[in-house]
């Protein structure tokens, strides 16, 4: 990876991981996807070619304050995430100001723009329209879904009947004890990489 891609990205991973939610406390729905954690992943990700960097079209579902989608920005063609909750989606804005300018300062990449966040239900056919009369993807183009364990049960169904053959599906949060889905095959080889990240391909 090029040597300021990788500085931008472990800035990127420093900032949001400064500014956890819900690790202790009421928001414990909210927790976030340790970005660090990501990083060290990248290597893996990008070797068995999950990742295709500019090429990836990647799906936050539950994307809260979109720090997943802005990592994933500098790799994937387009960032895209859902989520329920209004005023958590509200944090984006902020926090991308406050990121962009860190990053500026150090010289860094600022994320491209390839980011689009939408509120509702990943669930919601009417969501998914919305997205793609937006971005032009429809949900059978997405190569890579994400959930920090959120409805996966849902999820993992919602894939099987819409994704398309070979999507893949990376669920964070998970241990030693990895969960099978009908129609989703573990790839057991990279899972759970850093014990915590499962990947499961569309049969
Ligand atoms: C544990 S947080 C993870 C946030 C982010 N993906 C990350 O890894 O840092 C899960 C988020 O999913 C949202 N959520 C739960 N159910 C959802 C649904 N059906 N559709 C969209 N968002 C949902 C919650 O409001 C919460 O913000």
């Amino acid at each position: 990876m090029e040597e300021q891609l990788q500085k931008s990205l472990v800035q990127v991973a420093r900032f949001y991981d400064n500014r956890k939610v819900g690790d202790a406390g009421f928001l414990g729905f909210r927790r976030s996807t340790d970005l660090s954690i990501l990083f060290s992943c990248l290597g893996p990700l990008l070797d068995e070619k999950i990742i295709v960097p500019n090429e990836s079209l990647f799906l936050d579902l539950g994307c809260a304050d979109g720090r997943v989608n802005v990592f994933l920005s500098y790799l994937a063609k387009f960032s895209i995430g859902i989520e329920l909750d209004e005023w958590t989606l509200d944090e984006y804005m902020q926090l991308r100001s406050e990121l962009d300018k860190a990053l500026k300062k150090d010289g860094l990449l600022t994320p491209p723009e390839n980011i689009f966040l939408f509120h509702g239900d990943s669930m919601d056919e009417d969501v998914h329209g919305a997205v793609t009369s937006k971005t032009g993807i429809s949900f059978e183009q997405f190569d890579l879904f994400y959930t920090y364990l959120i409805m996966h049960e849902e999820f993992a169904g919602l894939i099987v009947e819409k994704a398309k053959k070979g999507a893949i599906f990376l669920i964070y949060g998970l241990q030693k004890i990895l969960p099978r889905y009908h129609g989703l095959r573990l790839l057991e080889h990279i899972s759970p990489m850093e014990g915590i990240l499962a990947f499961y391909r569309k049969e």
